[in-house]
C-alpha cells in the first residue's frame, strides 16, 4: 500500500475500497503513517466526502484498532445509547438503569466532558467513590449482576479514533460527517452492544446546528450501524435550550435521581422515555411504542429504576445513601440566586450562555486534563413558559467563590 496513492485518490473523488482503508487505519495506529498523511486523508475526506460503504469500513477498521468487548450468548439483549451532547443532559444516568430495569442488559463506556458540554463520567465522579475506572471484565460483571454499568473509555478501546480525534482537533477536520461517525461508532461497537440508540442534538449549542445537518448525522450513523449489524434507532432532539432545571454534575446527578423517583422536569421525563422505548421496541422487551411509554413510566414510578441505580452506585463503590440523600452529594461554598429584572413570561433560555456560565463558575473543562468542580453549575433554572415575578429566582449559582453577577437579559 503507497499512502499517498491512496490520499491522492480521494482527493480526487475516488471511492476507497475496504482494504486501502484497512492498511490505512492499521498503517496510522501502527505509527507507519505519520501524522501529515494521516491529516491529508482526513482533508481529503471532508472535501470529497465518503460513501456509506466506505464509511462502514472507516468505522470497522477503527473499531477493530483495539480490544473489541463482546457479550456472545448474553441471556439479555445488549443495548445502549450516545448523545451527541447537550446542556443539562444527564440522561444516561437515567436510561441504564431504566432500560436495565425493563429487562435488558446495557454496557455504557462514556466519555468526559470538554468545553460547555457536560459528559456522563465527570457527573458519576462527582458520586463520592464511585469508580469509573474498572476493568472490562468487572465492567461485565457487573451488567450481568446489576443489568448496567457506566465506566470510562480505556486506552484499548478503538486507539485509532483517540490518535485521529486528536488529529482532527488541530488540523480543521472535526466537522465532516464520515469522520464523524466513524469516530463515534468505531467507540460504540467496540464495547459490543447489539442495539444502539443515538440521541443527535441539533440547536445553537449542538454540534449540529441545523436540522439538515442533524438529520444527515443520524442518516450516517444508523446506516453504519445497520451495516455492521447492529440494530439502530436515533432521535434528532432539540437543544436550543438547556434540558431539565439544572446544569453541573452533583446537580445534574440529583435532578437525575429525583426523575428516577418518578418527578424530575417534565423535558427530561419525557426524552428518558422516548430514548429508552426506542431501546425497549428494538430489543424485544415491548412490542410497540406505546406499551413501551407506559411500562417504561411504571418502572420511573415504581421504584424500579431508581433501585437498579442505587445498585449500579453500590457496584462501583459508590455511597447507595446519596440515592436517599442527595445533599451528601458535594456542594458549593456559594450559592447565589439570580433574581428576575422585570415581571412576566420566560420566552427563551440559552443554552449557549448557560453552558458558557456553568463553565465560568468552575463546573466544566477547558482543556482535556483540566480539573473540574463538581458542586458548581446551576440550578433551579426557569425553563421557557414560565411566569416569574420581578426580583424571583430565574436561577441559583452555586460557585467555590462569589461570581460575579451574570447579565439577565442575555438568558
Ligand atoms: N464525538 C466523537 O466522539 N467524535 C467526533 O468526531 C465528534 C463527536
Amino acid at each position: 500500500m503507497i499512502p499517498q496513492w491512496i490520499i491522492e485518490k480521494k482527493r480526487d473523488g475516488g471511492v476507497l475500497d475496504d482494504a486501502e482503508i484497512r492498511a490505512f487505519i492499521e498503517g496510522y495506529t501502527s505509527g507507519a503513517i505519520p501524522d501529515y498523511q494521516m491529516s491529508a486523508l482526513a482533508m481529503a475526506i471532508f472535501f470529497s466526502g465518503m460513501t456509506p460503504g466506505e464509511t462502514a469500513s472507516l468505522t470497522d477498521a477503527m473499531m477493530r484498532s483495539g480490544d473489541l468487548v463482546t457479550f456472545d450468548d448474553w441471556p439479555r439483549p445488549t443495548a445502549d445509547k450516545h448523545s451527541t451532547g447537550g446542556i443539562g443532559d444527564k440522561l444516561s444516568l437515567m436510561i441504564a438503569p431504566l432500560a436495565a430495569a425493563a429487562g435488558l442488559a446495557v454496557p455504557m463506556i462514556s466519555g468526559r466532558g470538554l468545553g460547555i458540554t457536560g459528559g456522563t463520567l465527570d457527573k458519576l465522579d462527582a458520586i463520592p467513590g464511585y469508580d469509573t475506572r474498572l476493568p472490562i471484565a468487572r465492567f461485565k460483571d457487573i451488567v450481568a449482576a446489576v443489568g448496567c454499568s457506566i465506566i470510562g473509555q480505556t486506552d484499548r478501546l478503538a486507539p485509532a479514533d483517540k490518535k485521529l480525534y486528536a488529529l482532527r482537533d488541530v488540523t480543521g477536520t472535526v466537522p465532516s460527517i464520515p469522520l464523524i461517525t466513524a469516530s463515534i461508532m468505531s467507540k460504540k461497537l467496540a464495547e459490543g452492544a447489539a442495539i444502539l440508540v443515538f440521541d443527535v442534538k441539533c440547536g445553537r449549542a449542538a454540534f449540529m446546528r441545523t436540522p439538515g445537518q442533524a438529520q444527515a448525522l443520524a442518516d450516517s450513523l444508523t446506516r453504519a450501524g445497520d451495516a455492521l449489524g447492529r440494530k439502530t434507532a436515533a432521535l434528532i432532539t432539540e437543544m436550543d435550550r438547556p434540558l431539565g432545571r439544572t446544569v453541573g454534575n452533583a446537580l445534574e446527578v440529583a435532578e437525575a435521581i429525583e426523575t428516577l423517583r418518578g418527578g424530575g422536569p417534565p423535558d427530561t421525563r419525557r426524552l428518558t422515555l422516548e430514548l429508552t422505548a426506542r431501546m425497549t421496541t428494538l430489543g424485544g422487551i415491548h412490542p410497540d411504542l406505546e406499551t413501551a411509554r407506559g411500562g417504561l413510566a411504571e418502572l420511573l414510578d415504581n421504584g424500579g429504576a431508581l433501585d437498579v441505580f442505587r445498585r449500579m452506585v453500590e457496584a462501583h463503590g459508590g455511597a447507595p445513601g446519596i440515592v436517599d440523600a442527595p445533599h451528601l452529594l458535594p456542594r458549593a461554598k456559594v450559592v447565589v440566586e439570580v433574581g428576575a429584572p422585570r415581571a412576566g413570561y420566560v420566552t427563551d433560555v440559552d443554552a449557549l450562555a448557560i453552558g458558557r456560565l456553568v463553565l465560568r463558575l468552575g463546573g466544566g473543562r477547558t482543556k482535556a486534563d483540566g480539573a473540574i468542580d463538581y458542586a458548581a453549575g446551576i440550578d433551579r433554572l426557569v425553563q421557557a413558559g414560565d411566569y416569574v415575578e420581578r426580583g424571583a429566582p430565574l436561577m441559583r449559582l452555586h460557585a467555590a467563590t462569589p461570581p460575579p453577577p451574570p447579565d439577565p437579559s442575555s438568558f
